[in-house]
Formats: C-alpha cells, structure tokens, sequence
C-alpha cells in the first residue's frame, strides 16, 4: 500500500472513535465527580499571553524553557511571539480568577476544566505535544481539608474508571516560599566544588533551578545527593503542623498514599502540598496526574494574594491504564437497527422509517445505495446491528417488513405500521437515546 502523503504532526495522534470512547467516560466520570463536589466549568483559550506561563509556571522549568509552543501574531510588524498555547491549565485559571473579579464571589471557587494542552515534549510512549488534562482549581481558601478532600475527588474518578489499582499517590510538603529559597542556597552550598562531577544537565539545574536536581533522573546526581540536605529540615513549624494534620485528614478519608520527600514536582508556583499519582510500576516517569498547592500565584500574576490547590490528570495515560486493565468503556454507539430496502417505493418508505426510528431515540443505520438485499445484509451483520428491518418490493405491496433478529437469525413479517412499535418492544424502552428530549436539555453532552 502506498504511504500516505500527509500524517500527524510529531507527537500529536488522532482520536479515533475507539479512543472517543474510553475519552468520553474519563470526561463523563470527571464531570460527575465535580458536580458532586460543588465544581462548575471553565474554559480558558488554547493560548495566552506568553508571560503568564513564564512568570506563573517559572521562567527555568523545562515547560517554560524547552516545552512552550510560541505563537506569533500577524497583526504585529516582525515576529514577535506574544503568545503560547496552553501547557497546562492553572496559569489561565488563575489569570481567569483575577480578570473576572472572582474574588468577590463566596469562596472558595471550584473550577474544572477538560481539554487539549500543548508541550514541545521529545515525542516518547505517554508524552505528546498535543494531550488532554482534566484539571480541578480550589481558589480563595487554604486549609489541609480542602487539599485532602481535592484528592479524595481525584481517587474517586480513578476509581470510577477502574485505575486506582495500578496507581500510587505520592505525598510531600515543599514548604513556604521562604523555607524553598534557604533550601535552595543549602543545595547550591553542598554543592560547591562538587560540580565538576554533575552531568551537564544538572550542572545547568543548578545554575537555574536547583530544587530539579531532586528527582534528577542521572545516576550521579543521584549518588551525590544521598548525602545532601533533606528538604524536611527546612520546613517551618506551621508548614509541618499544615502537613501533619492534612495526613491526618487522608488516613480519616482512608485515601492510601505514600510520603515521598523528594516530590517537589516541575512547575515553581507550588508551596506546602504537593502530590503526584505514579504508576506503580513505572514510578514517576509516566506520573498519571499531580497537582498542589500554589497560595503565591495569583499574587505572582497581579492579583490580591490569594491560595490555591489544584490538580491535573493526563487523560491519555489514563486511557492508556484503563485498556491495560482491560477496562472496556461503556459506550452507546452501538447500531440497534439497520434498515435494508430494494426499489425506489420502498427506498422512499425507508427514508420515513429510518427518521421516525431515530427521532424515538432507536440507533439506526440505513443502506440506502442500490446494493442487492444480500450484501446489505451483510453490511447489517458488519456494522453489528442488532436487528434488520427488510423490506423489498413484495413487502411494499402487502404493506409488511421483514424484521430479523441478527444473533439469532430468525426472522419474521411484521405489519410495516407496527414496526416502530416492535423494534422498542425489543429494544426496551429504557434502552433508547432520547436523553436530551427526557431531561429537557438538562444535561448536555458537553466537549
Ligand atoms: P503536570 O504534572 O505538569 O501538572 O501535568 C499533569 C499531568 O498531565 C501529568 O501527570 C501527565 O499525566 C499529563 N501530561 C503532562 N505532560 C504530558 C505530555 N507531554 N503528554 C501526555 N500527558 C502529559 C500540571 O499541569 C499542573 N497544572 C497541575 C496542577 C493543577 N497543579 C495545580 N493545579
């Protein structure tokens, strides 16, 4: 077969409808989850102001420095990129909270968003350029409670599409941002005449972000460390009191986790909890999700200070657990009927059938090409349908159809009036598409 002459971009993919279905659950799961919790939807543009990702995200994390898409604007003599699409959702959010004069609403607002994000990430197994987050923003309140329920909410979708098993939630407290800076000037001290034994990357790290340097993945920076200052010895009195008593409200939740204090997580807005939901196999290289604490960073983005929690799940490594776990999404595209016909007479009668059986919330496919009774029969048997409404030209005069179950290759000849009627009758009425109509557009299927 010859190649084809375009394909996707590096490390994006297309969402075949397979995909869609396992995609549609997760969202499903997620709205619900929030809704339960008080959550109402955001959506913030696909790009933004370049700085807010700079400044909120930080100007040294790899996100800002080697994994922003810039985007240029036309309008502007020269190529001044002002703009980058979205790696993740919280800088907008809070950009959001602060334009929006969300503060003067009862607080805490919770927000939730679900969409694509961008990250100029080396293209690997679970890391694209373009993903999906569902994202969860706890803003105008801090309180151990709020982080530790903010969780509990994340378990509960995890358990609802059936992953939690093969995920462990990894705990630590970064501290204020003033225990973070002397931290940072221990690290840089210890680190003193020992450069030289850094690989390049981490010699860079140290330079620009040395709190990266504790989950460095290089063998010698590993083997250094084991000898550096431990976070934890930094931490103030309040942030070990906040961290306590939020353990304290995990075990009360029964929430499992492990305390990890070397989690200090890519994004430099975090203070005080940080979490992360690892693989249990793979470890934090394919983390699932994470989220924490950020109270500078509405401040940090020309708000009044301002805490915040949040978290964000990356939605194809979801999917991806859920197909290992043989999780099968429950899905509704499945043909009911398919609707076969010979002649124009009863090809026109078939337009009819086909609509009145769709509008009463019944799937139906309908060939509705020239092709003989018997390969449209086999495109019913191809399709899956259930049932096959037939109906040739002897079936036009006698004002019958043919209806036959596929599964059980019966057939029989039914009135063509009643065969509406029939196909619910075995379908169950309970069974049919007609949510939008019962709930009076209540609950939309939203993107
Ligand atoms: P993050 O850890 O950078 O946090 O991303 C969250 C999740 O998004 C990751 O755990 C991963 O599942 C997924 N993800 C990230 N990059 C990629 C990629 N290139 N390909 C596929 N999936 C990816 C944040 O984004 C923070 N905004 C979380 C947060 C919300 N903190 C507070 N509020």
């Amino acid at each position: 077969m010859a190649q084809p002459r375009y394909r996707t971009p590096k490390g994006t993919h297309d969402a075949l409808p397979e995909d869609h279905q396992y995609m549609t659950y997760i969202k499903k799961a997620v709205r619900h989850r929030a809704r339960q919790a008080g959550y109402r939807r955001i959506d913030t543009p696909m790009f933004e102001d370049r700085a807010i990702f700079e400044r909120g995200i930080g100007e040294h994390t790899d996100i800002v420095e080697k994994e922003l898409f810039l985007v240029g604007s036309k309008e502007k003599d020269g190529d001044e990129k002002e703009f980058a699409l979205r790696p993740e959702f919280t800088a907008g959010i809070c950009r959001s909270y602060i334009e929006n004069g969300m503060h003067q609403l009862p607080q805490p607002v919770e927000l939730y968003a679900i969409g694509q994000c961008f990250r100029h990430d080396r293209p690997q197994k679970g890391r694209y350029r373009q993903f999906h987050q569902f994202d969860l923003e706890v803003i105008g309140l801090k309180d151990p409670s709020i982080d530790a329920q903010l969780i509990q909410l994340v378990c509960n979708i995890f358990s609802d599409i059936r992953i939690s098993d093969r995920l462990v939630l990894h705990v630590n407290n970064i501290g204020s941002a003033q225990n973070r800076a002397e931290f940072i000037e221990a690290l840089k001290d210890f680190f003193i005449g020992k450069e030289r034994n850094l690989p390049e990357v981490d010699r860079e790290r140290l330079q620009t972000n040395p709190l990266r340097l504790l989950d460095s993945k290089e063998e010698d920076t590993m083997i250094i460390l084991k000898s550096a200052p431990l976070f934890n010895q930094f931490l103030d009195e309040e942030s070990k009191a906040y961290h306590a008593t939020f353990l304290d409200y995990l075990n009360e939740l029964e929430i499992k986790f492990q305390e990890n204090p070397k989690l200090v997580r890519g994004l430099d807005y975090y203070t005080q909890t940080v979490f992360e939901f690892q693989d249990k196999e793979t470890g934090a290289q394919n983390a699932v999700g994470g989220g924490g604490r950020y109270d500078g960073l509405i401040e940090l983005l020309g708000g009044n200070p301002t805490p915040g929690v949040g978290f964000a799940g990356g939605m194809e490594r979801m999917v991806w657990h859920m197909k290992q776990a043989g999780v099968k999404a429950p899905h509704r595209d499945q043909v009911d009927v398919f609707v076969a016909q010979l002649g124009p007479e009863a090809k026109k009668k078939c337009l009819r059938l086909i609509t009145e059986l769709r509008n009463k919330g019944v799937h139906t496919l309908g060939a509705l090409g020239e092709a003989s009774l018997k390969s449209q029969m086999r495109l019913a048997d191809k399709f899956q349908a259930r049932y096959t409404l037939l109906l040739g030209k002897m079936e036009v005069k006698s004002e019958t159809v043919i209806l036959r179950d596929m599964a059980a290759g019966k057939q029989k000849e039914i009135k063509f009036g009643q065969a509406i009627e029939e196909v619910i009758k075995l379908i169950g009425e309970e069974n049919l598409d007609t949510y939008t109509i019962r709930d009076r557009f209540v609950e939309v299927d939203e993107d």
